[in-house]
Formats: C-alpha cells, structure tokens, sequence
C-alpha cells in the first residue's frame, strides 16, 4: 500500500498540503509551546498535553496495575504540563474492556497514588509541581461497554456494527434504548466519581463526551424521544446537569470535556486492497453529531459550536476536541501510516485527516476564545508535530497541542523540545498502530491485552507484541 510520510523537509509537507488546497503552516521557533497560560484559576507551564492513552494496564478490579504506574510516572518525568489522565470508567458496567480503569471506593487510593507518583516524578526530573495540571477522563463507555452495550439510542449506521457479547447477537430495533431514569443514575454516577476524583488530588475531571461512548452518542440522538433526546437542549440535559451539580458541590474542581465535534459515518474496507469506503447509508444522516446530514463526509459545526459555549456558560473551563469513532471511523480519530487489525487502508491522505482536526478545533477555538481547546491528532506529523503545534498555538487556532500515540513512544519529548528544539529521532511515532493492534487483542488471561509501543519501548512491549503476533493467523 501507499506509503505517504516521505518529507525530506518542512516544505515539502507543506507542498503537500498545498496540492489539496490546503495551508499547513510551520513555525521554526517553538517558543510558543512553552508560553505559559491560565486554566480556571491555575497557571499551566506550557502548552504541550499528554493525551488520554488508555494502556488497558489496570486490575480487574479498576486499579492501577505496574504498567499503569510506570506509564504515569514516564508522563510525570517528561516534561508536559497538561496531562490528561486516561479514560476511567464511573462503574464497572461503564467500562470498555475489563482491565480499564475504574474510579470506586476500593481503587480509589490506588489511583490517588498513581497521580502521586505522576506528580512526584515530575519534580523528581527537576519540573516545578506548581504548573503542572494532571486530571482523569471520566467515561461511560455506552454502546461499547464491554460487558454489554448501552445504547443511549438507535443508530442506523452503528446498531448493525454493535454486538451484544452476552448473546453474541448484533443489536437490533428489539435491543433496549437506556431509560430516562437509568440516566438520571448515571447522573449520579458521574457526581459521585467527581467526589472521589476531587479527594485523590486530581485539578481537572474530563467529562468524556468524543468517540461516541454514552455521552458522545447522546450529542447524535435526534431520533430519541423523552428528556434526553431530540432537540440540542435535550442532548445536552446530562452533561449540563453533571456540571451543575459537580459545580456546586466541588466548586474547586476545575471542569474539562474532551468532545467530538464531527463524528462522520462507520467506513469499512472493501476491495482487494481493502481501502476505507463509508458503509451503505441513507440520507439524511441525523445521528451522527457535526455531521452534514446530507453530505456526511463533512463536518457541520453549527450544533458543535453551540455547545462549547453552552458548556461554557455552565462552568466548563478547559476543552479537547476530537472527532470521529475509533472502532468505526479510525482514520478520522488517528491518522495513520497503517491501519490497524481491525481498520482498513486510509481512504484519504492522513495529512488531509491532520487539517481536518486542525481547521475543526480552529473554529472552536475561536467561538470560544476565553476557554482554551486542546488540538488533537498531531502524531502522523511525526518530527513536524512540534512546529505545525507552535504555529497553531501562535495564531490562536488552540491553546494546548495534545499529543497521542506520540507519547507512547516518547513521553519525554517536551524535554527534547526545550533542550534541542527537535524530538529524538530513533523514537518518533511512526503510526504504524502497533498500540491499537495490541488494544485490539482480546485473547488474554485477563480478557485484554496491555497496550504501549512495541517498536520504542520494546523491553517491556516486545514481548507482548510477540505474544499477540503468534496468536494471528499468518498473515494477518
Ligand atoms: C492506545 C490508545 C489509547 C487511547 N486512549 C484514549 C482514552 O483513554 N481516551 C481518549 O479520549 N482517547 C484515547 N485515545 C485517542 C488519543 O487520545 C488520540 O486522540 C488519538 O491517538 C489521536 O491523536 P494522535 O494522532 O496524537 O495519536 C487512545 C488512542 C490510542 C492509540
């Protein structure tokens, strides 16, 4: 398959760009990635975020596990000052996969020592604690809890993609919708693990609403009758009720949400080349949230953009913007070099993915200038993450560059950065999926397989790489 990253140089990816009819523009002098900037009442060292990275590492209990530790720790010690702790489930049936962490009375003390030690090792490589913000992702998982799916309504485009593994059916127009009073539940549930999470030292919670897990998949469901469902005030009774009430209760506690702000339509591969097409689909397409119903390989981002000042006026002080659905859309959450197992070619340039996360969180960015938005999707640009990032942040196209799979393979960049102005070579991301591949894998004692980077962090992901590639069937 075509191979795309081949840039000798800053211009030729430019040229690139350029030939879509797009602009990426490319700042040499990284200083503005380490200006620092106010979030809520706190001053945050620079603008590099460490991403939430699940490692599906933990207990199968919700705790932190050795790797978990280790990776906080690698985070901690690398330099960033905005870390955004991994998805955390608010309840066990909330989880994607059973090695997730989970936010309960009985992990609650591990998880308070994992962001410890996070802190700790931070100050350890010699950073100031005082300007480091380290939160937790809190997630429901919806329709893709693992032990069986939620639905917070009926999608055309994913019911027919949705298996219930406790039958081993795929879900149809039979399978429960989540009731309205399950969700007011769950309301509380979300209340209760910020308690927890605002004890154990966390500055920020993220109320995860990207990738279409339950709150996601709320923001899409027009078709949905009762309080939760219908018009953009409905949609949005959950998430504006939680911070409501997290507001009152723990006024302290700085509130964050990672969003999608297109979600686009399920691809799957087809042809002999096995390149990403959308799936069949009828028009117009109202599900699928900052999506064009008619054209929806676009976004439209007039219900998006309403929202973030919504969440604003509510209490949200921090924003991560994503889009697109890991399971069913990959190439729109992660651009990638290669697919992963359960991925098909890309059907578009990933540098054209890049522009599409850059331009999306632009125009947030600037509907709600006062709140500052986390850009995503910067690990394909490889060695030119840093500069495409200072550029975006100088000119106000978001305050914070988030980093993803790049972490995995060099959670210490921000100190290459400060010190060289350049990421050690021999441990840039490549995308390859190496670390989807191993999230992927289910085949484990523990029903789950840890995931990191093979290739960059090879001791400790070598052998389990090697363990899940003799599980494959040849060739795959
Ligand atoms: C192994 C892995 C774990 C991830 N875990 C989470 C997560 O817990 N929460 C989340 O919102 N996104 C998660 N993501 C998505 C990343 O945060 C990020 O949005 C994505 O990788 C694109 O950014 P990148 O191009 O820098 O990798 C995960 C991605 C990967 C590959």
């Amino acid at each position: 398959m075509a191979r795309y990253f081949k840039y000798k140089s800053p211009g030729d990816l430019a040229a690139d760009a350029r030939s879509f009819g797009q602009e990426l523009r490319l700042r040499n002098d990284l200083a503005p990635l380490f200006q620092s900037i106010k979030v809520g009442p706190r001053t945050v060292g620079n603008r590099l975020c460490i991403q939430p990275m699940e490692g599906c590492d933990g207990t199968l209990d919700g705790l932190p596990d050795e790797l978990t530790y280790r990776r906080y720790e690698r985070f901690g010690a690398g330099g960033a000052k905005l870390l955004w702790g991994e998805a955390t489930a608010i309840s066990d049936a909330a989880r994607m996969n059973p090695r997730q962490l989970w936010l309960h009375d009985g992990s609650a003390s591990a998880i308070e020592l994992m962001l410890k030690k996070c802190r700790e090792a931070h100050r350890t490589a010699g950073f100031d604690g005082g300007d480091l913000l380290l939160g937790l992702q809190l997630t429901h998982s919806g329709r893709y809890g693992y032990r069986r799916p939620l639905l917070a309504t009926h999608c055309p485009l994913l019911d027919p993609l949705t298996r219930d593994k406790s039958t081993g059916l795929i879900v149809d127009a039979s399978y429960p919708i989540v009731t309205d009073d399950e969700l007011k539940r769950i309301e509380d549930q979300y209340v209760t693990a910020a308690h927890f999470a605002a004890r154990i030292g966390c500055d920020f919670i993220d109320l995860k609403q990207c990738h279409r897990y339950l709150l996601s998949e709320l923001l899409g469901a027009t078709n949905r009758a009762g309080e939760y469902g219908g018009s953009l005030e409905n949609r949005t009774r959950l998430i504006r009720n939680v911070i409501g009430r997290i507001r009152l209760e723990l006024p302290n506690l700085i509130l964050a949400t990672r969003m999608n702000a297109f979600d686009g339509v399920p691809h799957r591969g087809e042809g002999t080349d096995f390149v990403g097409v959308p799936v069949p689909h009828s028009l117009p397409v109202t599900t699928a949230f900052g999506t064009d119903p008619d054209n929806p390989a676009d976004p439209k981002l007039d219900e998006p953009l309403q929202v973030v000042k919504w969440l604003r006026d509510a209490g949200i002080a921090l924003l991560n913007i994503s889009l697109g659905n890991p399971y069913a859309n990959p190439h729109y959450v992660r651009p990638a070099e290669f697919p992963p197992v359960d991925g098909y070619h890309a059907p578009e340039h990933p540098l054209k993915g890049v522009l599409r996360h850059f331009s999306i969180t632009s125009l947030i960015q600037q509907a709600v200038p006062d709140v500052p938005v986390v850009g995503s999707g910067y690990s394909w640009l490889q060695e030119y993450f840093p500069a495409a990032g200072a550029e975006n942040v100088a000119a106000g196209r978001c305050a914070f560059v988030g980093l993803g799979r790049g972490t995995l393979s060099q959670p210490d960049f921000a100190i290459h950065l400060r010190k060289s102005g350049a990421l050690e070579r021999k441990t840039i991301c490549r995308t390859f999926s190496y670390c989807t591949n191993l999230m992927r894998t289910k085949d484990h004692p523990l029903g789950q397989y840890a995931t990191g980077c093979p290739p960059f962090d090879k001791e400790v992901y070598g052998p389990l790489w090697d363990e899940v590639k003799a599980k494959r069937p040849a060739g795959s």
